[in-house]
C-alpha cells in the first residue's frame, strides 16, 4: 500500500517570510519524520507529498496513492483546512483524518458551538463579534472571554482576552478584527478546571483515550492556556491525567460533541468547566498536533501508557476499517476526464 503524507512544514513558510505566528499551526520536520518512520515501520511505502500546491502539481501529472496521511491544515481562507482532504475527494483519493465538511466548519469556533448546543452538548453562552460593526448585546454578561472565531494553537488568546466591561471587549475584538482579519467570539467566561481529551475512533467505534487536565503556575498567564502559556508550556503549566467525577463528565462532553460533528480517527476536545464545575465544550481539534514531544494529544496519551506508535496504530486502524472511504470496486472508473 502506497500512503502520501499531506502536511504544512513551518519551515518552508518562515523561510518564504511568513512571521511566526501565522506558522504556529504549522508541523515541524520532526513531526513528517516521524509519522514517516511510523508508516514506514507498518511495512507501508510512503511518499512525502507536501503542501495543497505540491498535491496540486502532483494530482495533475497523474499521480495517486492507495491513502494519505492529512495533516495540512492550510494558509488561507475559512475552508483552509479543508482544502486539501476536498482536492483528494474530487480524485476519489481515500485519507486519514476527517472529510472537508468537518474541517472547514469546525474552523469556526461559532459555527461549531451552534451545532454541538444543538445536540444538548453543554457550552458557554457566546455571541459574534463581526468585522464591519460592533455592538454588544448586552445579552451575556460580564466577564466574557474574547477570542478569534476561527484560530487555534492559541493564536490570539493573550491576558486581554477575559475582558469584564464593554470597554475592554471593544478593544480585544477590534484587535482581533486588526490581526486576524476575522470577527471576534465572546463566551461567558469560565473560571473552572480545565481539561484536554484525546478521542480516538469514528461515530459508534470513538472512544476516550484520557483526559488531560490543564494546570496553570503561578507564573502563567492566569486567566487560561494563552498563546505565550502554550509557548513556555514547560515552565508554565503541567499536565496530569485526571478520572475524578468532573473529569469523566468532560469526557463524556467530548465524546459526544466528537460524535455529533461527525470527526473522525483521532483528535481532541477542548473542555472547561463553568462556576458551577460543569464542564463545558469549548473547541474541538479534528487536525490535532502530531509532534512526537510536543503535541497535546501525543503528551496526553503517553501519560495514559500509550506510546507514539499505539497511538498512530489506532489513527490508521479508524481510516483502514473505514470502507465508505475507499472507492467502491463496481465505481472505480478513471478521474480523468481529458
Ligand atoms: N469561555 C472561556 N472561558 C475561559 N477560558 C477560555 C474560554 N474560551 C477559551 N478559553 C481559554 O483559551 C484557551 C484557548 O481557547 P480555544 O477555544 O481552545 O482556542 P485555540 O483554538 O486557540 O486552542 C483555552 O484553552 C482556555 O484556556
Ligand atoms: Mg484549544
Amino acid at each position: 500500500m502506497k500512503i502520501g503524507i499531506t502536511y504544512d512544514l513551518k519551515d518552508d513558510y518562515l523561510a518564504l517570510g511568513y512571521d511566526k505566528e501565522t506558522c504556529a499551526e504549522f508541523d515541524s520536520i520532526e513531526t513528517i519524520n516521524a509519522i514517516d518512520s511510523f508508516l514506514k515501520g507498518q511495512g507501508y511505502q510512503t511518499e512525502r507529498v507536501g503542501n495543497i500546491q505540491a498535491l496540486t502539481k502532483q494530482l495533475a501529472a497523474g499521480k495517486t496513492w492507495d491513502l494519505v496521511f492529512n495533516i495540512a491544515e492550510g494558509l488561507y481562507g475559512r475552508g483552509r483546512e479543508a482544502q486539501v482532504p476536498a482536492l483528494l475527494d474530487a480524485y476519489r483519493i481515500p485519507y486519514v483524518f476527517s472529510d472537508p465538511l468537518v474541517l472547514a466548519f469546525t474552523l469556526d469556533k461559532a459555527l461549531t458551538k451552534r451545532v454541538v448546543r444543538d445536540a444538548g452538548v453543554p457550552t458557554a453562552e457566546f455571541e459574534v463579534w463581526p468585522m464591519a460593526s460592533g455592538q454588544w448585546s448586552e445579552k451575556i454578561p460580564f466577564p466574557l472571554f474574547v477570542k478569534p472565531i476561527a484560530e487555534g494553537t492559541g493564536k490570539g488568546i493573550t491576558t486581554k482576552s477575559l475582558v469584564q466591561n464593554e470597554k475592554e471587549l471593544r478593544l480585544t475584538a477590534e484587535d482581533i478584527h486588526r490581526r486576524f482579519g476575522q470577527a471576534a467570539l465572546d463566551e461567558t467566561f469560565l473560571p473552572g478546571r480545565e481539561f484536554t481529551v484525546g478521542i480516538t475512533g469514528t461515530g459508534e467505534n470513538a472512544e476516550v483515550i484520557a483526559v488531560m487536565e490543564i494546570v496553570l503556575q503561578n507564573n502563567a498567564d492566569a486567566c487560561g492556556y494563552t498563546y505565550e502559556n502554550k509557548l513556555q508550556y514547560e515552565d508554565r503549566v503541567t499536565y496530569k491525567l485526571v478520572e475524578d467525577k468532573e473529569a469523566q463528565k468532560a469526557g463524556d462532553v467530548a465524546l459526544a460533541a466528537w460524535k455529533i460533528l461527525g470527526c473522525r480517527d483521532g483528535g481532541r476536545v477542548d473542555i472547561r468547566s463553568d462556576a458551577q464545575n460543569n464542564p463545558q465544550f469549548l473547541e474541538v481539534n479534528p487536525l490535532a498536533g502530531l509532534h512526537p514531544v510536543l503535541g497535546d494529544l501525543v503528551i496526553l496519551s503517553k501519560l495514559a501508557d500509550i506510546d507514539y506508535a499505539t497511538l498512530l496504530k489506532r489513527i490508521m486502524i479508524s481510516a483502514l476499517s473505514d470502507i465508505s472511504r475507499f472507492p467502491h470496486p463496481q465505481q472505480s472508473v478513471s478521474t480523468s476526464y481529458a
